[in-house]
């Protein structure tokens, strides 16, 4: 039987199909059941900035004071805010390692490099083995120079890496003006990988009712492609290890991103759908297509369909675009 071993987060994974963070990985009995079928490892649902700032409005509100600069806001949000979210989060993050033989890979989304970055050591103290960075920013702000944007990333993460001794790990959009020279940098700041690409909630519009609506909370199986392509650009020209995320749903789209060079692959939406054992079958169709094709190992296969150098990329991407739409 094919070896499905592979190394993420700084570690060696039994399989490169990891748990991506979302509700189904908050919770012990979810992650018991993931160990139980195979997965690779687990990020654990993230702390979100905002859901402390939300419940601290909440208290606030019921107290009729509302004010951010105020000392009683700073006090709460020090003293019992933080302190009651961490605890919940690393009582789980501890729990989670006791109960299995498993990388738990704790998980922050994060939109500014300001307080949370102090709660780091802790997750690092509960015993996460690593620690990945969901960094949220959508450039929507058109004053807000490009340059600006990225150095909120560069900064969150030297913070976070100065805190923590676990490996740093980040999960980016794709909303770059120069996402390859972006990429490239950030796989040298000295974190263990880079997964691409975060999905953002995508509104849509109800043209009866004229409102803004919530777009497909789970992902389809074509959004993958994506991830794919630039994955397959940027592999061999980053300082460390790729994952793709979203639109992961079946075997053959994991064989894609093994090919295309990932080491992993963060799966949510389709153990949404098909039930945490669907981890299991990734497991036995990646082996069985190994098998067939007599891999032993995932490195005699990994990256084989990478796109060698920048320019050849280039040129590959035009001849392809004349090819796809001078036929049709
Ligand atoms: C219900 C739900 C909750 C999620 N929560 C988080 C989260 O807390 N942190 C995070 O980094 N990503 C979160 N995600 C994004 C997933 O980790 C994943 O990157 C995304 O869904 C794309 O993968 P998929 O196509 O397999 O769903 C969430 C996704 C879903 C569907």
């Amino acid at each position: 039987m094919a070896d499905i071993k592979t190394k993420f987060f700084g570690k060696e994974l039994t399989s490169p199909v990891v748990a991506a963070s979302c509700g189904l990985t908050n919770s012990l009995d979810n992650i018991k059941k993931m160990a139980a079928h195979g997965v690779g490892a687990v990020v654990l649902k993230s702390l979100f900035e905002e859901e402390i700032y939300h419940e601290l409005n909440q208290e606030l509100a019921l107290r009729g004071n509302l004010d951010h600069s105020t000392d009683e806001y700073m006090d709460y949000f020090d003293y019992i805010i933080k302190e009651e979210n961490l605890k919940n989060y690393t009582k789980l993050i501890s729990d989670a390692k006791k109960a299995v033989d498993l990388p738990i890979v704790a998980s922050i989304n994060c939109v500014s490099s300001a307080e949370w970055v102090s709660f780091t050591k802790k997750i690092e103290s509960a015993g996460a083995d690593a620690l990945e960075l969901n960094l949220f920013v959508i450039p929507s702000n058109a004053e807000r120079t490009s340059a600006l944007n990225e150095q909120f990333y560069f900064e969150t993460i030297q913070k976070v890496i100065e805190k923590v001794d676990i490996p740093v790990s980040i999960k980016i959009s794709h909303y770059f003006s120069n996402l390859a020279k972006m990429v490239g940098d950030l796989s040298k700041t000295g974190v263990s990988d880079i997964t691409l690409f975060n999905r953002f909630y995508m509104p849509d519009v109800d043209i009866d009712k004229e409102e803004i609506v919530g777009a497909q909370v789970l992902s389809s199986n074509n959004e993958y492609v994506v991830p794919l392509r630039w994955v397959a650009l940027m592999n061999g020209k980053v300082d460390c290890n790729l994952a793709g995320t979203t639109g992961i749903h079946d075997v053959a789209t994991m064989v894609k991103f093994l090919l295309a060079g990932a080491n992993a692959v963060q799966v949510c939406s389709a153990i949404y759908k098909n039930g945490i054992d669907y981890i299991e079958i990734l497991n036995k169709g990646l082996q069985s297509w190994m098998d067939e094709k007599g891999y032993q190992s995932i490195n005699d296969f990994r990256g084989k369909l990478t796109i060698p150098g920048s320019e050849n990329a280039q040129a590959f991407e035009r001849v392809q675009f004349m090819k796809h739409y001078g036929e049709y």
